[in-house]
């Protein structure tokens, strides 16, 4: 049968939607690791697709390849290592004052491994966006693609969505569904969602910020 080989991809709601919105947005973004997330939306904002500006990216882990990135772009970056901090709430009130520093309007958790307390998540209400992958509800928590690969499910996906205290449980923004092939190993599966993720983030961010200045209007 021809087109057997074809990995098709659905996202939903559909790209392109338009989105205008009133005035850039100043973006914070906290990653954990390699910043192929951050990276796609910084190259959104070049491309003009995505009406931002990166403000600061925050990163836990020294070495990160995120804030290397980061360099690159000419963004600032600021380590803020966990294991110096005595609690979440700590490190989260210094996550907090670091945003405000930089004026940081919506807060982008991309690839961010750390659980959020309500210190972050109260000081920046319904301005935190997460990218999970996985289609929510399915699959919560840590090693996302690894439970979908062992459940034997055949599709799965990525999600982004607002933070709430409850871990990977806020408001859908956007999801996008990938297969699950045959013979797929966590890379291979992964690298399928991550093709998503990088298409659906900056349109989400453009569309969770355009719903919630359409509801000040
Ligand atoms: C992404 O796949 C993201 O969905 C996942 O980490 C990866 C980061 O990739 N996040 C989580 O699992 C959060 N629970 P990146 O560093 O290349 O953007």
């Amino acid at each position: 049968m021809s087109g057997m080989t074809t990995v098709a991809s659905l996202i939903s709601p559909t790209v392109p939607v338009s989105v205008t919105l009133d005035r850039p947005l100043k973006l914070g973004v906290m990653a954990s690791g390699s910043g192929s997330n951050f990276e796609a939306i910084a190259q959104a904002i070049a491309d003009r697709q995505l009406n931002a500006q990166v403000q600061v990216l925050l990163y836990n882990n020294p070495g990160a390849k995120a804030a290397a990135r980061a360099d690159r772009w000419g963004i600032p970056s600021v380590l803020l290592n966990h294991r110096e901090f005595a609690s979440r709430e700590a490190l989260d009130a210094a996550i907090v004052a670091t945003l405000q520093q930089h004026e940081v309007e919506w807060v982008i958790m991309a690839g961010w491994m750390r659980i959020v307390t309500p210190v972050l998540i109260n000081a920046f209400h319904r301005r935190i966006l997460n990218i999970h992958p996985s289609l929510l509800p399915s699959f919560k928590g840590n090693r996302a693609v690894e439970q979908a690969l062992a459940a034997g499910v055949k599709i799965t996906g990525c999600t982004v969505h607002l933070v709430v205290p409850e871990v990977d449980s806020g408001d859908i923004i956007i999801q996008a569904a990938v297969p699950v092939l045959f013979g797929d190993t966590l890379e291979t599966l992964h690298d399928r969602i991550h093709t998503q993720e990088h298409r659906i983030f900056p349109y989400a961010i453009a569309l969770a910020a355009q719903a919630q200045q359409h509801s000040k209007s």
